[in-house]
């Protein structure tokens, strides 16, 4: 009886300690401190708990490479990278990392800084001296996009983004930090910015950013996030549709091992104007960009927690599940939009943990509705993750006998 018992129990605390190995990394955008009302989010509104791994956005750079506050009043002066590194003194288990770029940053400097070896140099030690200095785990690197959009070197960036991340990853070790990059997702646009293998061999894990796949610029309304082929579309050549399941496969066959993959899920949703309110499925015309949030206040994008707010308020607005890609979408007169919810956040997680990927990784905590206003409690959408990633690990551990994981 005793034996049996501990048995159960030591097979308990194994398939826990399972769960270790998943990871939930999720990004603060901190300029939403500057929201006003409901929309406000500061590093005291993170829970520390129900993510593995939180990351700073962002920091940037100089043309000669330096790391830079973006922010400097209000990342320096008041404290905020000082206060969010301080989390883990609530919850020890919490690695912080810096991401440095994203959408605004652009790419020419970091063309520049990697095609250039002092200033790579510089740029690994400007950013290593700030997460030595604020006590950061690690740096995201966030460069949008190696050999796109204002890329000053081209093609050459293929490699030179693999030179930097190898030279990061040399002197990284040395501290003990954790490397990590966002990457474009879709294979049409991921196919001119890198070279897989050499990516995955030097970081600790590749958030793959399986989202904004549609949204205003396009002449019809779609999904932002589906994850497979939607309503509307055409099953010929469905392997070239923007999705998400598409754009993981396209990863893992390009050479990213699932144990280093960690799959995007968006907390905002993509707002169009429609052209004719009567013709209002996916795949229908479109005008552009549709409503702004109150609190993003940027027309054509829209946090989960302002839809929410908007759905619970205005009971005029029809929402529909889209049956083939899994996500659901809202419309009323003009407005139509692409959002992800409890169910979708649950079908994507399901479908991240069929595949044994490393984790889940959300753009951005402070969109969820942490205020728990919509009747699902505080963070249902990151709740969602952490509680199907966590049945994903049991059930891998019910099929394979134990063993000690090493990270
Ligand atoms: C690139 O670096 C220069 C300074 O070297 C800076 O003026 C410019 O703003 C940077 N570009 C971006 C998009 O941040
Ligand atoms: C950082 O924490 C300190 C101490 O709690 C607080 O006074 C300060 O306002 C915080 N800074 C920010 C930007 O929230
Ligand atoms: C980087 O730091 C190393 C060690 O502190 C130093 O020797 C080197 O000159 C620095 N290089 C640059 C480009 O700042
Ligand atoms: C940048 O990439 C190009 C093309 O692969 C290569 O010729 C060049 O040496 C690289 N620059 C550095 C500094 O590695
Ligand atoms: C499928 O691809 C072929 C070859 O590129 C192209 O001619 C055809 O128009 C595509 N079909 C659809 C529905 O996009
Ligand atoms: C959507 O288009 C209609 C008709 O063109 C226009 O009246 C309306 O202002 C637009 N709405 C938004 C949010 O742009
Ligand atoms: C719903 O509308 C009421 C009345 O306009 C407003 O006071 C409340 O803040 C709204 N609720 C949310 C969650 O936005």
């Amino acid at each position: 009886m005793g034996l049996i018992l501990l048995f159960v129990l030591g097979f308990c605390a194994s398939a826990v300690f399972a769960n270790d190995d998943k990871i939930v990394v999720c990004y603060y955008g901190t300029w939403a401190t500057y929201r006003t009302g409901l929309g406000k989010f500061d590093v005291d509104d993170i829970d520390p708990f129900l993510c593995t791994h939180l990351v700073y956005a962002f920091i940037g750079i100089n043309a000669e490479g330096t790391a830079l506050a973006l922010d400097p009043e209000l990342d320096v002066e008041r404290g905020n990278f000082k206060n969010f590194t301080s989390l883990k003194e609530k919850n020890p288990n919490l690695k912080t990392l810096v991401a440095v770029g994203g959408w605004s940053e652009g790419s020419a400097n970091y063309s520049i800084m990697a095609a250039e070896p002092e200033y790579r140099q510089n740029f690994i030690n400007t950013s290593l001296a700030m997460i030595l200095e604020y006590n950061f785990d690690g740096l995201d690197v966030d460069w949008e996009y190696p050999n796109r959009r204002d890329t000053v070197h081209g093609e050459d960036d293929i490699e030179n983004f693999s030179t930097l991340l190898k030279e990061l990853r040399e002197e990284f070790d040395n501290y003990g930090l954790l490397l990590t990059v966002a990457v474009a997702a879709v294979e049409e646009a991921a196919v001119q910015s890198y070279d897989v293998p050499s990516v995955a061999k030097y970081v600790d894990y590749i958030g793959v950013m399986t989202y904004d796949m549609h949204g205003a610029w396009d002449s019809v309304t779609g999904h932002n996030a589906p994850l497979f082929i939607s309503e509307g579309e055409s099953a010929e050549n469905e392997s070239t549709l923007y999705n998400v399941n598409n754009a993981v496969q396209y990863w893992l066959s390009a050479g990213c091992p699932p144990e280093k993959l960690v799959m995007g899920v968006p907390f905002y949703g993509r707002t169009f104007n429609l052209s004719d309110p009567s013709v209002n499925a996916p795949n229908s015309p479109s005008n552009g960009a549709g409503l702004a949030g109150p609190y993003t206040a940027e027309s054509g994008f829209i946090g989960y927690n302002e839809f929410c707010y908007i759905l619970q308020n205005e009971s005029s607005w029809t929402v529909q599940t889209d049956n083939l890609a899994k996500v659901p979408y809202a419309f009323l007169d003009y407005n139509w939009v692409s959002f992800d919810n409890v169910e979708s956040m649950t079908a994507k997680v399901e479908y991240a943990n069929s595949f044994n990927l490393r984790g889940i990784m959300l753009w951005s905590i402070e969109t969820d509705d942490f205020h728990g206003l919509c009747g699902e409690g505080t963070f249902p959408l990151l709740n969602t993750i952490n509680t199907v990633l966590a049945e994903g690990s049991t059930e891998a551990r019910h099929n394979n006998p134990p063993h000690h994981h090493h990270h």
